[in-house]
């Protein structure tokens, strides 16, 4: 490992170790909190030391118009601000990252703004923000010979995982919470040939067997706790400063489940502004669904020093987590950047689903969590129209396509969750219509769907 390169710093503690000298957990050994990966080759020194921020901005763009594998991963090419393997070489790629930036043109009108955009994170290799993340974890897994890598998940992390670890010859173990997650990723899962465990608990309780299962056993965990995977999943950071000409939006939202993505796309914010290649940091907002809302109970009742888990329960399955591990991490980062930490009711999310969907983007529930809280964000007077702001989408719409069809049939709300919403849902629901085959009954169809 490029020890000299990168070592691991206790955030409850700040105790230092080298990276090769984690614990299997990933918790410190004195606090028992998480770690974080620090370069003191170029985080600690000052001046005409510090790599040049116009030479780092010039040589990522160039790289995007390179043929080398390395450099067309969108997490890659920032490579000199992950300098975590011992060599690029061993970096596993599935050309990740380098995602759209959508404009919201609708959205933006309707809630009077004039710079809303989409960070489209579905647009990965597997369909969710988690592959930059495994293409880092991932790669140290294998640099440092392990057979057998392993997480918890709620299906995103599971199919990206699965995977990864196939292209490199690596076998994955996947513990998910039966009936709890959506098709679409199980069946990726599967595809990439993992070994599924479906347990009969919740993630929180995958989550727990699993750390214990890699203290007893030579497996890798990739969950978020470790930290490479924030490695990775900082680089979305880069893209977007990069797609504002590195001035950075004003705000950026982001969904929280296990709080591992907004604590890492903070940190990849953060190191700009260190370096000195950006003048600021955005706001950054987190949203949450209200039945799996323990960060916004630790900011309602602790300003986010505290925080009690709760029975998560949400038809956003991806962010169905009561306990999440980097809960501290995130809460710095919003206090830092002077962002919101609000949650959002069933229907705000259904409703915001769809109309990121008809934009002709998509999404899945929990990454439209970001719109709903804007959206009450808006309301609260806290973002004024000027703003710029970004909506970080975590997932592709087709990985739960039976939340889409459930919203649109009319099948998905109960009827106490969708009161108040009525008129929205109608206007936004599009069912499909059985017709006989002639022209006349078509038509007739498309004349109903104008009113
Ligand atoms: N959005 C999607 C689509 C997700 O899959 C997740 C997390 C999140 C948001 C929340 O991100 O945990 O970093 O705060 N999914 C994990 C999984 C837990 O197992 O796939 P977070």
């Amino acid at each position: 490992m490029n020890d000299n390169l990168h070592q691991l710093r206790c955030f409850g503690c700040g105790s230092r170790i080298k990276g090769t000298e984690a614990q299997a957990d990933f918790r410190c050994a004195q606090c028992g909190d998480l770690f974080e990966v620090e370069y003191p080759g170029w985080q600690q020194r000052r001046g005409n030391d510090r790599p040049n921020p116009g030479a780092l901005k010039w040589l990522w763009r160039e790289r995007r118009a390179s043929s080398e594998w390395l450099d067309q991963s969108g997490v890659w090419r920032f490579r000199e601000l992950l300098p975590i393997l011992d060599s690029f070489g061993n970096a596993m790629t599935l050309r990740e990252g380098n995602t759209p930036l959508y404009p919201l043109f609708r959205n933006a009108r309707a809630l009077g703004m004039d710079q809303l955009y989409a960070k489209h994170q579905g647009m990965n290799p597997t369909g969710s923000f988690k592959d930059t993340g495994m293409t880092a974890a991932l790669s140290v897994a294998k640099e440092r010979g392990f057979e057998w890598v392993a997480c918890a998940s709620t299906g995103n992390t599971s199919a990206a995982m699965a995977a990864y670890a196939a292209r490199a010859g690596l076998r994955s173990l996947v513990l998910i919470p039966e009936g709890k997650i959506a098709w679409g990723k199980l069946s990726q899962a599967m595809d990439y040939g993992a070994v599924t465990c479906q347990l009969k608990t919740d993630f929180d309780g995958c989550l727990q067997l699993l750390t214990q299962i890699v203290k007893e056993s030579p497996i890798y965990l990739l969950n978020s706790v470790n930290p490479y995977r924030l490695e990775g999943q900082k680089t979305p950071a880069f893209e977007i400063a990069e797609a504002f000409d590195w001035n950075v939006p004003d705000h950026l939202i982001v969904p929280g489940g296990n709080l591992g993505n907004s604590s890492a796309l903070g940190k990849g914010f953060r190191e700009l502004h260190e370096l000195g290649l950006v003048a600021r940091m955005p706001r950054i907002s987190v949203i949450q669904a209200e039945g799996a809302n323990p960060l916004v109970r630790s900011f309602a009742t602790s300003e986010g020093m505290e925080m009690a888990p709760v029975e998560a329960n949400t038809r956003a399955t991806a962010i169905r987590i009561g306990n999440p591990a980097s809960w501290r991490k995130a809460a710095r980062v919003i206090q830092e950047t002077g962002g919101w930490c609000l949650d959002v009711t069933e229907a705000e999310i259904a409703i915001a689903k769809a109309e990121i969907g008809a934009e002709g983007l998509g999404c899945e529930p929990a990454s439209a969590v970001t719109l709903a809280g804007l959206k009450k964000l808006r309301a609260q007077g806290k973002i004024a129209a000027s703003e710029s702001v970004v909506l970080l989408l975590t997932g592709h719409t087709l990985k739960d396509a039976d939340y889409t069809i459930d919203f649109h049939r009319g099948t998905l709300l109960k009827e106490e969750e969708a009161a108040g919403h009525a008129a929205e849902i109608s206007a936004l629901r599009r069912n499909a219509v059985a017709v006989d085959a002639t022209s006349a009954a078509v038509l007739a169809a498309l004349k109903e769907s104008v009113g």
